[in-house]
């Protein structure tokens, strides 16, 4: 069979380039996107943070946890808790600052109390 006959070989209207040299472009192109693509989706994406959890094991089988105090039951001071270790959870029992030291992070405890006259 000549070379001419031979498909992939056949020229691209007007064009120096064969098919399976357009092919290969093709191919090599899309290949390049697909890299660049999943390597920006890994280095860059902000969704990995977003699906994060910050609540571990607090009331799970719940949808949402809420808590709720009357100012006047608060007493003279509230410590409640905003890095969701705490194991007496609204309350802070201290345990930011061991998840703190593991983490890096740097949360605390939301004090409420009242002014002093
Ligand atoms: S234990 Fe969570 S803020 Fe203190």
């Amino acid at each position: 069979m000549s070379k001419a006959g031979n498909p992939q070989s056949v020229r691209v209207m007007g064009s120096s380039s064969t098919m399976k040299e357009w092919a290969a472009a093709i191919s090599l192109t899309i290949g390049a996107a697909a890299v660049g693509y999943l390597a920006y989706r890994t280095l860059y994406s902000k969704d990995k943070c977003r699906k994060s959890l910050v609540n571990l094991d607090i009331q799970k089988d719940t949808p949402k946890v809420v808590h709720a105090f009357d100012v006047e039951d608060l007493g003279d001071k509230a410590v409640y808790c905003r890095c969701w270790r705490s194991k007496r959870f609204p309350m802070c029992d201290g345990s930011h600052t061991k998840h703190n030291e593991e983490t890096g992070d740097n949360v605390g405890p939301l004090i409420i109390k009242k002014r002093e006259a």
